[in-house]
């Protein structure tokens, strides 16, 4: 699809040529003379029409509006979060056979931070998953105009919502693909048609290399399965050779049954999302192809699949990981850890100023936060500090969990050096001090996006969180790393490295921005 961003006053919006035109109408909203504002002012003082989020009113050729069909829609107080609502609640209407053009015009002011948020709500609106299905029709919306009172003032919000949607539909995308359609090692092709972008390169490893690498954690779960396992390696060079790189490490089970420890049948078809924290890798470096901030960043993902078979590690077997640690897989079905672990070890080879993991990894996360909020759990407290507000900037939140040591004293093992699972009280923060011996010093955070990755009943699908929320934690490094260069006092460097990302006022004139997010995966 393809966005626009345009100066667009509420009296020039009424002539806009497109096929469906929304107008978000704040509350203490203030009318101009013009025929539309006339319109909106009349609506509400009617009682038609709430300035609520969620609330809308939809006309068919109003007086003086070029667009056939108009719909009004409550803003609240403007904030992303209230525009975001207003905007999902709109899906349907955006998602009409006939919409193949559309606009959107804020009846008042607005901030970047809101205009990254409608730009994501209509991607979101309008994504189909049509890979698939025989006869599915492709969405008919190409093209979104998105005006605004003074677009220079929110152009580096608009092309924030841009680059994160790019990658939050990428993400979306591989997660719902079934585990037939999206192996490890489709998976790794997906990887690699990221790299046709100038700033990124992925290098894939196969068995051979990762039985080399002494990965026998990893290589443990995927003993069970036909498929062959793929360790993929994306580098996203934005900043000189000598800035440490962030690393993120994604979850890549693209089937998980449990193992000889199989799961039951019911759901179990969900288990094709157990690559979100993968996808939501993938779907980070689609977006910092877009964005092309001044950071570099690797991105891990062991994939494979995990399924019983007569090769299948067992249950008491122990394993060797990469870091010379022995554990015993009291559990086939928490795999997870089991994967993550190599890569973690393989990670600090890259020196990381961060690592952070993202994984689908376990139940117990969803019992605890529900699907709203991931579950954050570091070792550092800067880091976790930047998540954290990462997460609520970009409206994907997580929430902080303990790691005290004491929870790790369920994984002791009379076989090996530790086992793989703690008991089931506080299951997701024994999980996470699993990882933990993993990552010596390096400052390291780990998602559990058991609950946020994907929606279960009829809405299911992949959300492509926590992209946001990545890509927000991203740019900020970037920009603290540009004030760092500059010298200068964070606050303010912070805020002229965020000017310096948009271009010259002559040129922001002069033409709208176009910014396109691309349809198909791979
Ligand atoms: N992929 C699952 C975690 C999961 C389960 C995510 C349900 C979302 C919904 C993971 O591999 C797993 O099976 N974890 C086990 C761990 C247990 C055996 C210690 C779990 O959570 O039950
Ligand atoms: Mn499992
Ligand atoms: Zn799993």
């Amino acid at each position: 699809m393809n966005f626009d961003l345009k100066t667009l006053p509420l009296s020039t919006a009424a002539a806009e040529k497109c096929d469906l035109l929304i107008v978000l109408v704040p509350e203490g909203f203030k009318p101009a003379a013009d025929a539309l504002s006339t319109l909106v002012a009349h609506a509400l003082k009617q009682g038609d029409l709430e300035a609520k989020p969620g609330k809308s009113l939809s006309l068919y050729n109003a007086p003086a509006v070029a667009s056939r069909r108009l719909v009004l829609a409550g803003a609240g107080n403007g904030s992303a979060k209230a525009v975001r609502q207003a905007l999902l609640a709109c899906a349907s209407a955006l998602k009409g056979p006939q919409i193949k053009r559309a606009a959107l015009v804020f009846a008042g002011a607005i901030g970047p931070d809101a205009v990254c948020a409608a730009v994501l709500a209509v991607a979101d609106g309008s994504y189909v998953y049509t890979a698939t299905k025989s006869k599915a029709e492709a969405p008919a919306l190409a093209r979104v105009t998105v005006g605004v009172p003074d677009a220079a003032a929110v152009r580096e919000g608009f092309a924030r919502g841009t680059g994160v949607a790019a990658g939050v539909e990428f993400a979306r995308e591989w997660a719902n693909r079934p585990a037939n359609h999206a192996t490890p090692t489709l998976l790794a092709n997906a990887a690699k048609t990221l790299a046709k972008a100038p700033n990124i390169q992925c290098k894939v490893h196969g068995p051979a290399e990762v039985a080399r690498l002494g990965m026998g954690s990893f290589m443990a779960v995927a003993r069970g399965s036909e498929e062959p396992l793929r360790f993929i390696e994306l580098h996203y060079n934005g900043a000189a050779k000598s800035v440490p790189p962030v690393v993120l490490v994604g979850k890549g089970i693209t089937f998980d049954t449990g193992g000889i420890s199989i799961k039951p049948a019911a759901e179990m078809d969900e288990m094709k999302f157990d690559m979100g924290g993968a996808a939501s890798v993938l779907g980070t470096f689609r977006a910092l192809a877009e964005l092309k901030p001044a950071i570099n960043v690797l991105g891990l993902i062991p994939a494979c699949e995990n399924m019983p078979d007569g090769r299948a590690v067992k249950p008491g077997d122990v394993v060797t990981t990469m870091n010379g640690l022995t554990v015993e897989v009291l559990n086939t079905d928490a795999e997870g850890r089991l994967v993550l672990c190599d890569a973690l070890t393989y990670a600090a080879r890259f020196k990381p100023q961060a690592l952070v993991d993202i994984a689908t990894l376990t139940g117990a996360c969803v019992i605890a936060l529900g699907n709203l909020r991931s579950g954050l759990f570091a070792t550092d407290d800067a880091l976790a500090a930047k998540l954290q507000a990462a997460g609520e900037a970009a409206l994907d939140p997580c929430w902080r969990m303990p790691l005290d040591d004491e929870y790790a004293e369920g994984l002791k093992s009379n076989f090996a050096d530790m086992g793989n699972v703690g008991g089931r009280a506080g299951g997701s923060i024994t999980a996470a001090k699993f990882l933990q011996r993993f990552v010596g010093d390096t400052p390291w955070a780990h998602l559990d996006i058991a609950g946020t990755a994907w929606k279960s009943g009829a809405a299911k699908g992949g959300t492509g969180r926590p992209v946001g929320l990545l890509v927000h934690y991203l740019l900020d490094v970037a920009r603290g790393a540009a004030a760092g260069a500059a010298g200068a006092a964070p606050a303010a460097a912070r805020r002229r490295a965020a000017d310096a990302s948009t271009p010259a006022p002559a040129a922001k004139a002069a033409k709208p921005v176009r910014a396109k997010t691309v349809r198909s995966a791979a």
